[in-house]
């Protein structure tokens, strides 16, 4: 089931999706989050930080999984997704970090780390909440469009498209990391519930391929439609062609 919740402004965006996170926490402060980076959750996470200083949430209890990382950048690297997290949540709301994990981009073996990621994410159960953005080509995590999709945790190469639009946080295309590991298919979809957002014009074309058109690897968000517990969340821009 896919619900589709179309906001007039970018407060709004922020404040609807924050508040299904804090929702989430209020009823369940033991839930187990599945976390994203990218531009789209920036505010997210800020607005979730405002929730947390006025004690309307607490992250206390929670446990957090990101998607993604790239493979060969430090943790502390400005880039790392691990660094992101740290600087636009965790540091600012009660989170143990202890219990905030992100796929290890330094491991010296990375296909093991991957496996060792699926690992934990089968003994810690299901993610109550799958935080998702979606990319220009129809990825979700790093599972780039492809003749075939990775179950559980994997290492990708990443697509010259998906460098093209991360570049804009590195000094040049160079410095973009090639590889990434990322969370598989199964693992998103094994989520309760599923929160989607994207804003912005340029994603138009690709979400309403994701939400309305057939089921494909080649668009890896195409394989939302079948779970049963979706949100999407978009901007008037990006809902644009969406019926
Ligand atoms: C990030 C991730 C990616 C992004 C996607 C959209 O952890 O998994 O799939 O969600 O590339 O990125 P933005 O939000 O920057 O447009």
């Amino acid at each position: 089931m896919l619900n589709i919740i179309k906001v007039s402004n970018e407060e709004q965006f922020n404040e609807v999706g924050a508040g299904i996170i804090a929702g989430l926490l209020q009823t369940n402060p033991r839930a187990i989050l599945g976390l994203a980076t990218g531009s789209t959750p920036v505010g997210v996470y800020a607005h979730l930080i405002e929730l947390y200083k006025k004690g309307l949430v607490s992250f206390a209890q929670a446990t957090s999984y990101n998607l993604d990382e790239y493979i060969g950048l430090a943790s502390d690297h400005p880039e790392s997704y691990r660094r992101f997290m740290n600087e636009k949540l965790f540091n600012h709301v009660d989170i143990d970090l202890r219990n905030t994990y992100v796929p290890d981009g330094t491991a010296s073996n990375p296909e093991q780390a991957a496996q060792e990621y699926t690992r934990m994410l089968d003994a810690a159960g299901r993610i109550d909440l799958q935080f998702l953005g979606i990319g220009h080509n129809g990825h979700i995590g790093f599972n780039e469009p492809a003749d075939e999709l990775h179950a559980t945790t994997h290492v990708v190469a990443l697509k010259e498209d998906t460098r093209q639009a991360n570049a804009r946080f590195f000094n040049s295309i160079d410095e973009v990391p090639t590889h990434a590991m990322t969370m598989g298919i199964a693992s998103i979809l094994k989520s309760k519930q599923i929160l989607l957002m994207a804003k912005g014009e340029s994603k138009a074309e690709v979400l309403a391929r994701a939400l309305t058109g057939p089921l494909t690897t080649q668009c890896p968000a195409s394989l939302l439609q079948t779970h049963p517990n979706v949100v999407i969340v978009v901007d008037q821009a990006a809902g644009g062609m969406l019926k």
